[in-house]
């Protein structure tokens, strides 16, 4: 039986007229598609929309007499049910109103990144149409400890994270939803322990986060009966015990993560090979001791382990090298020991991140380590390493940061020569070796291109501040305090257009205090701040995280070294210094009067010198000052009573027998006359309620600074700070 071409023809044409038909129809019944929504679901988002204060222009579509399914964040079904709320960082503030709840068709809300506050009303948490609740990021409180679950929700997603919330985990409240997925109730005040039902019936349970709260107590073992979870995050909690041997039964774990809590015991080598699928583990931050199991080596999709701040010790598996997926490893601040060359690091090529800060690992940076040709930052400080580094490094195309500070490498020529052509090493940190070498004045290091910091401190290096340093145009920060540097300071030091952190104390540099140093392009003005806010994606470890440079101070320490002359005058010009510190040098004349006109001076030293004259009373417009040291000088008159003064301790003064003051020794008598003040009183109150102002509205930053530097007190972690600017990782 043939089909004629006819018959074929005409099927075909039949076709065609069905789809255009279909078409047709379609065209027809659209508008209708848009049914209008239900009245009384209206009302219940103009009840919502009624509830708060900052709708942020919500009422240009939310209109009464439109239809709400083509308001602004809203989805409606073909019923014309509104099944979507989206209305994420919009800056609503205000509160949730509870009429959202009788939205019966509602499935998923989200309100994440608002300012909203008040209570999340109860309505919403026992919806029965709910699949997906997301309010993180708000200013919302109070707690779900009286709850009652509403039996067969359908919910999945809870995220009530980033939020004010208090109590005791709900357990009431989510005993009702059998179908949930994610829980994350990160970034809030919970309290109280973690329950051993977490996971009870629910089958379908993927998501748990529960970091930065307040849960104390064990980690109960029943969550190992959680036999679908994949993430599990409990860090920044205050849970103790050992991790239960009943964990490792949630074989499915692929996220595994308590940082920062009081966790002890060791890691088990029949356990944690169990949970074969680990993609995370961090456990940093707590008290576990022990080796790291040579079963680490089975974890193959591993490719973040965070062991840092532990009392763990031994020398590292060989089998570590198995895990060829790892990016990131961090060890630092553990008491791990051995020779860095019992790991392969050929096979870890994936490596992006390596810090075995603070351990106790001893012999020479391994070979292998330069295949890790992905390496962005690498910190070895505060080891027993020794040797050098290899040519090889420059196959590191991405490195970074390079950390070696205090181990007992030698050569410092041959390590500056070798680096110098890493060309994207942003920041080196060498202090503390090279003992008693000499500082490198060959020209050789054209490289450098990228370097914003360096640290060569406490190497007890002999020679001069050598030229090559003038060729390091992207430098912030220079840290060569600590080392037996002799000669001046370079005229070409104010080329450095960018360096605003200066360190060069304790050596025997001398001579002037060159003019060029008063031209630093970035103490003079704030012109060119935007540049230091890096675009760095540096491995910021767990408790440095910076995200602007704002917080570092512009320095200028020339302290202890052997330096003559007087103050040059122009020092005014450095506006933007917040430390200034000349003490125990050979200088002598006045005080220069512009040291006042550095007004957001909050430290200076001048301690120890041959200073002669008085106190200038500009000294008292400086309203951050917090520290002054003019100690043992030669100075003489009284000391000014005006702004900060009557804040500063008598050893502020000492050893200056001709200063007066009534809190001194030497008293003032009619002969000491105080000077004259040099502005007129009334506009001297202008000046000082000015000031005030200015305090009150700067008084958060200053603190921050202070904040910053007394929990950073190690050079290196300084200069991650002042070019770290980024999330972490
Ligand atoms: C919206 O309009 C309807 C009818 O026009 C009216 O009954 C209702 O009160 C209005 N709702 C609000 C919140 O204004
Ligand atoms: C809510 O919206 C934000 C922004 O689009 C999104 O990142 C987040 O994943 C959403 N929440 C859920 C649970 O899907
Ligand atoms: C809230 O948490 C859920 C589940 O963990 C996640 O899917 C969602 O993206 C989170 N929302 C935001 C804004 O991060
Ligand atoms: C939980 O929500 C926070 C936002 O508050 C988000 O950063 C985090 O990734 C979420 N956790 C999980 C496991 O999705
Ligand atoms: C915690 O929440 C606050 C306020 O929403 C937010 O600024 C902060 O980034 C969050 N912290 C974390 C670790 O998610
Ligand atoms: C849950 O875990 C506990 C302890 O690990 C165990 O005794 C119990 O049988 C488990 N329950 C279920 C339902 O698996
Ligand atoms: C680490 O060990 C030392 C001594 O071995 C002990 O004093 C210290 O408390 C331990 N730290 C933690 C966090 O357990
Ligand atoms: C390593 O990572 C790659 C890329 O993410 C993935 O395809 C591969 O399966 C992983 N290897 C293992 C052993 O999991
Ligand atoms: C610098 O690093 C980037 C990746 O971070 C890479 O693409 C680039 O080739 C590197 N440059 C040099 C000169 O090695
Ligand atoms: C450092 O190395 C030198 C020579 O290599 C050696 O003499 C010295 O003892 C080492 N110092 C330390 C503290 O290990
Ligand atoms: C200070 O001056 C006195 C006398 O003018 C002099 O004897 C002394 O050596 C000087 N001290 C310093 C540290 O220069
Ligand atoms: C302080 O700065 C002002 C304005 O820049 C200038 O006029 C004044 O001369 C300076 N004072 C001193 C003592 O240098």
């Amino acid at each position: 039986m043939e089909k004629t071409t006819q018959q074929l023809r005409s099927s075909n044409n039949r076709k065609h007229m069905t789809i255009l038909g279909v078409a047709l129809v379609l065209l027809l019944f659209l508008p209708s598609l848009v049914i209008s929504c239900k009245e009384g679901e209206k009302t219940s988002l103009l009840g919502f929309l009624d509830g708060l204060s900052q709708n942020s222009g919500l009422t240009t579509s939310w209109q009464n007499d439109t239809n709400c399914c083509l308001w602004e964040g809203i989805i409606c079904n073909v019923d014309g049910t509104v099944t979507d709320i989206s209305l994420v960082s919009m800056g609503l503030e205000g509160h949730i109103s509870p009429s959202l709840g009788s939205l019966t068709g509602l499935l998923r809300l989200n309100l994440s990144g608002n300012s909203l506050s008040g209570a999340l009303p109860p309505e919403l948490l026992r919806s029965s149409s709910i699949v997906i609740l997301d309010v993180s990021y708000n200013k919302l409180a109070g707690d779900f400890d009286e709850l009652p679950s509403t039996p067969d929700q359908a919910m999945k997603v809870v995220n009530i994270s980033s939020n004010l919330f208090t109590g005791y985990f709900p357990s009431t409240t989510l005993e009702g939803m059998k179908n949930l997925a994610a829980l994350n109730m990160s970034n809030n005040s919970f309290t109280g322990k973690i329950p051993s039902t977490v996971c009870v019936d629910k089958p379908f349970f993927v998501v748990l986060d529960l970091s930065y709260n307040q849960f104390h107590g064990d980690i109960p073992p029943e969550l190992g009966n959680c036999s679908v979870l994949r993430v599990l995050k409990a860090g920044q909690n205050q849970l103790s015990g050992t991790l239960p041997a009943e964990l490792f039964k949630a074989t499915s774990l692929e996220h595994l993560s308590f940082p920062n809590n009081h966790l002890q015991g060791t890691l088990d080598p029949e356990h944690i090979v169990k949970l074969s699928k680990l993609v995370i583990l961090d456990l940093g931050g707590n008290g576990l001791y022990g080796k790291i199991p040579d079963s680490i080596g089975e974890l193959k999709r591993l490719e973040e382990l965070h062991l840092d701040y532990n009392n763990m010790s031994g020398e590292l598996p060989s089998a570590l090298s198995n895990c060829s997926n790892l990016t990131t490893l961090i060890l630092e601040g553990n008491f791990f020991h051995g020779k860095l060359s019992n790991v392969n690091f050929s096979t870890l090529s994936n490596l992006n991140f390596l810090d075995f800060r603070s351990n106790r690992f001893f012999g020479t940076v391994p070979d292998s380590l330069y295949s890790c040709s992905n390496l962005i930052a690498v910190r070895l400080s505060f080891n027993n390493l020794h040797g050098q580094i290899s040519s090889r490094i420059n196959n590191l195309k991405s490195l970074k940061y390079l950390a070696l500070s205090h181990n007992n490498f030698t050569d410092i020529t041959k390590m500056l020569r070798i680096l110098s052509s890493s060309t994207n090493l942003t920041l080196l940190i060498l202090g503390g070796n090279f003992k008693h070498e000499t500082m490198p004045d060959y020209d050789i290091f054209y490289g450098f291109k990228n370097l914003m910091g360096l640290a060569l401190n406490d190497c007890s290096l002999y020679g001069n501040l050598p030229k090559w340093l003038s060729k390091l145009k992207k430098l912030r920060a220079l840290l060569l305090y600590n080392n037996q540097l002799s000669g001046p300071i370079p005229a070409w030091i104010n080329s450095l257009n960018f360096l605003f952190y200066i360190d060069v104390s304790n050596n025997s540099l001398n001579g002037d205090i060159p003019t060029a140093l008063m031209e630093m392009p970035m103490l003079e003005s704030l012109a060119n701040s935007d540049v230091i806010i890096f675009k760095f994606p540096l491995y910021i470890y767990r408790f440095l995280q910076y995200r602007t440079t704002s917080g570092f101070p512009r320095m200028l320490n020339l302290g202890y070294n052997k330096f003559t002359g007087v103050i040059p005058p122009q020092i005014g010009q450095l506006k933007e210094l917040l430390t200034l510190n000349l003490s125990f040098n050979n200088l002598y004349g006045k005080i220069p009067q512009s040291i006042g006109n550095i007004t957001n001076l909050q430290v200076l030293d001048l301690s120890y010198n041959n200073l002669t004259g008085a106190i200038p009373s500009t000294l008292d417009k400086l309203h951050f000052l917090s520290e002054l040291n003019v100690s043992n000088n030669d100075l003489e008159g009284p000391v000014p009573t005006g702004g900060q003064f009557s804040t500063f301790p008598d050893s502020s003064f000492v050893g200056n027998p001709k200063l007066c003051s009534p809190m001194l020794v030497h008293h003032c008598s009619s002969a000491d006359a105080a000077p004259a003040p040099n502005v007129s009183t009334e506009h001297y109150i202008d000046k000082v309620i000015f000031a005030i102002a200015f305090g009150m509205f700067f008084g958060v930053g200053v603190l921050y600074d202070q904040m910053v530097l007394s929990r950073y007190i190690y050079f290196d972690r300084i200069i991650v700070a002042i070019s770290s600017s980024y999330n972490r990782l």
